[in-house]
């Protein structure tokens, strides 16, 4: 099922298959964003709840005014200087884009992806691709062809569907999320592109209030199966290592505060490891809060909420 033909990934996706790709951030599961019978699909092999909107995502920017209206220059702005490339825009919708795209919501997200294969596959489709992350709901993104088979292999259907083997993701953490419905815009979901870079090109960006309005917002998220714990700096989790081992644990310890860039490419691989090897618990050191360290400490402190508070901290 894993395969490198992106000619066959039209096929499929023309047909109303399913198709796992290769983005620069993680692996995403699409259908063709027109097909709603397609799209509903991809919600029974996450496994998630079909309230939860998708992005959809573009062979390229000029596309925009196709799935979105009201389109501000801010946002006209962003597709200029960041697309290709991990940042999704939320826009009031256009008319015909169907509810199970976007959960109902008067909005949607839009994104041009960074990596060849899927930009050839989106140009050769000549439609939107919705896509969310090719996991099952709530669980560690995939960021290799081999995490998704690992993951959703088994749910999809080897004659209709179809994992496009484009290599590991580059990024290797979702997408910025940004909301250009409000005015200023908000930042939804810590990425690549961070607040300080989108404020740097479109003036002020607000603080996100009120109820959570992505699904990747809710405290516990990426989740590997393993407990997560977390320290501030390499001492702390080798004295909680340590504990945890006393009392009985089997644990690692996931330090890459040296490198941003590596932290986050090999984040959820590293998770999925921790897995592997069977570990109980792994301590991850959290990096300082600035730039890709934002988003990092986002994904590490979502995955520590899902875990075992028992097994995370001896202190208990
Ligand atoms: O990097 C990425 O963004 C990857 C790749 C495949 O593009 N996609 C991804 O999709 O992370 P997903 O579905 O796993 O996460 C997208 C998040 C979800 O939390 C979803 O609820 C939110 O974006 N979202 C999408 N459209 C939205 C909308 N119209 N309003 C509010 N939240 C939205
Ligand atoms: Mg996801």
């Amino acid at each position: 099922m894993i395969s490198h033909d992106a000619d066959l990934a039209v096929e499929r996706l023309r047909a109303g298959g399913l198709v796992a790709l290769p983005t620069e951030t993680v692996y995403g599961l699409a259908a063709d964003a027109r097909r709603p019978d397609a799209v509903t699909r991809i919600f029974s092999v996450k496994g998630r709840p079909i309230d939860h909107p998708l992005i959809v995502h573009l062979a390229d920017g000029d596309l925009i005014d196709a799935w979105a209206t009201d389109v501000p220059a801010a946002a006209r702005r962003l597709a200029d200087l960041c697309w290709p490339g991990p940042l999704t825009m939320l826009l009031p919708r256009a008319a015909h884009v169907d509810d199970v795209v976007t959960g109902g919501r008067p909005t949607i997200g839009l994104r041009v992806p960074a990596h060849e294969t899927t930009r050839r596959v989106l140009q050769e489709l000549d439609s939107g691709l919705a896509a969310p992350s090719a996991n099952r709901f709530g669980r560690v993104s995939p960021t290799t062809a081999r995490h998704v088979a690992d993951d959703i292999g088994h749910l999809l259907d080897p004659d209709r569907d179809l994992i496009l083997d484009g290599g590991a993701c580059a990024v290797g953490i979702e997408s910025t999320i940004v909301d250009l419905s409000v005015s200023p815009p908000q930042v939804l979901r810590a990425g690549a592109i961070t607040e300080s870079d989108l404020s740097a090109l479109i003036g002020p960006i607000g603080a996100a209030r009120g109820p959570s309005r992505a699904a990747g917002m809710l405290i516990s998220h990426y989740a590997p199966a393993c407990s997560v714990a977390l320290a501030d700096d390499r001492a702390e989790a080798d004295l909680l290592a340590e504990a945890l081992r006393r009392a009985g644990a089997l644990v690692g310890v996931l330090d890459r505060t040296t490198d941003l860039v590596a932290a986050a490419q090999h984040l959820y691989d590293d998770l999925r490891a921790a897995d592997r090897d069977g570990l109980d618990v792994i301590v991850a050191v959290l990096p300082p809060p600035d730039g890709l360290g934002h988003a990092i400490r986002d994904r590490l402190t979502k995955a520590a909420a899902a875990s075992d508070p028992g097994l995370s901290s001896p202190t208990r």
